[in-house]
């Protein structure tokens, strides 16, 4: 098969499709890559590194897409990417299709077989392309923090981890699933006090089993978010449920009784966020304070660090790539139910239950066109 890979050309997108391990990968199961030139470079990845693993180089977008039976890409394709898109041609990246008519109607009209990263499934019910971008964020959750708490960014002044003789700040996360879970690993390696709070026993559990007397987990209850919210120096927004917008978990009520320079991340925020007063800001301008809170609400946190991210998710879509490039779409996607359910548009239909419904288009199931 060959696998083309464009350039990303959404607003401050660095991050690529494929490297050169997966471009590596993929010629040695006998399939040929094109790279658009310069698609890596701001990651740090040139057409050289591309070329020394056996990928071609193309000087256009408009020549990847003509010649690939298949694109890998990262963010969804923008009105003229889609326009060259065929019918067809596989499409595999991130689409997010549920708030934009635009782009499915365009998908729809290039009659190609778009597959979507953010709903491919797994056996535990998670979303593995999803998740590896929920790691990221976690992680710089914490970092995040600890720089809004510093007294230049109006931070009440407190180092995460204290030093000896001087405590260190209290930690509160909220939801302990993939975000959680990993700002608490950096919170505890920074010598945080943590306190996790998740309505689900289950991760609890789990959280606890992982990192012992080294947290507090807690039930999640409005009393118990209450008492510990109130405390805290920052608090971690990280709940999640799926297809739904995020509880408000914390009232602006609340907020006026929190720590003045206390700091909120609220990773939510791109499905509207767990605290009342929480608004959507970017990389540029990430921070607005609220009743001398300190509010950091950026809605695509990984796009600061490409590089890491980048290769996160390469490790992640690269089996999925090889299934499609080895078998043929109709093999790989009937033989994984997990992989099928990533099948948003189909040759102008839509094959997402929960896609359709959100565009209020008709729904075909998959196994339909598959029988
Ligand atoms: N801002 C960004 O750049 C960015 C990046 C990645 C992910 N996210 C977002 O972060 C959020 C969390 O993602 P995730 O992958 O960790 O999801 P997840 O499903 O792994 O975890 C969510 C957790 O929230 C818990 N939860 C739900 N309702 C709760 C409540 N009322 N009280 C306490 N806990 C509750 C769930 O039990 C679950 O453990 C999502 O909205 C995701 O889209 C944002």
């Amino acid at each position: 098969m060959l696998i083309g890979v464009p350039k990303e050309i959404k607003n401050n997108e660095f991050r690529i499709g494929l490297v050169p391990s997966s471009v590596r990968e993929l010629i040695a199961n006998g399939h040929e890559v094109i790279i658009e030139h310069e698609a890596g470079i701001g990651i740090g990845i040139d057409d050289v590194a591309f070329e020394n693993v056996g990928a071609k180089i193309v000087n256009t977008a408009a020549e990847v897409f003509q010649k690939a039976d298949m694109i890998v890409k990262v963010k969804e394709p923008q009105p003229q990417e889609c326009r060259m898109l065929r019918k067809g041609q596989i499409l595999f990246t991130y689409l997010h299709l549920a708030p934009d008519p635009e782009q499915a109607r365009l998908l729809q009209e290039s009659g190609c077989i778009a597959i979507a990263y953010e709903t491919v499934t797994n056996k535990l019910g998670g979303l593995p392309l999803l998740a590896p971008m929920s790691e990221v964020a976690g992680r710089m959750a914490i970092q995040a923090g600890a720089t809004s708490l510093e007294i230049t960014n109006k931070g009440s002044g407190i180092l995460l981890g204290g030093v000896p003789g001087v405590a260190p700040a209290k930690v509160v996360v909220l939801g302990g699933g993939v975000v959680g879970t990993n700002s608490v690993r950096v919170a505890i390696g920074m010598g945080a006090r943590v306190v996790v709070i998740d309505k689900s026993l289950e991760r609890l559990n789990l959280l606890d089993l992982q990192f012992g007397s080294k947290i507090m987990t807690i039930y999640s209850t409005t009393d118990a978010v209450e008492r510990h919210v109130l405390t805290a120096d920052l608090v971690i927004g990280a709940v999640l449920i799926p297809g739904n917008s995020a509880p408000r978990l914390v009232t602006r009520a609340m907020l006026k009784h929190m720590r003045p320079g206390s700091v909120i991340v609220d990773v939510s925020i791109d499905q509207g966020g767990c605290f009342e007063t929480s608004r959507p800001t970017t990389h540029q301008n990430p921070t607005y304070i609220i009743d001398g809170v300190v509010h950091y609400c950026v809605s695509n946190m990984p796009g600061a660090v490409p590089r890491t991210s980048t290769f996160a998710l390469n490790n992640a879509t690269l089996p999925f790539v090889l299934a499609l490039a080895n078998k043929g779409y109709k093999q790989a996607l009937s033989q994984d139910p997990h992989l099928m359910n990533g099948l948003n548009i189909f040759q102008g239909k839509v094959t997402h239950k929960a896609v359709a419904s959100a565009l209020q288009q008709e729904y075909t199931p998959a196994d339909a066109l598959f029988g």
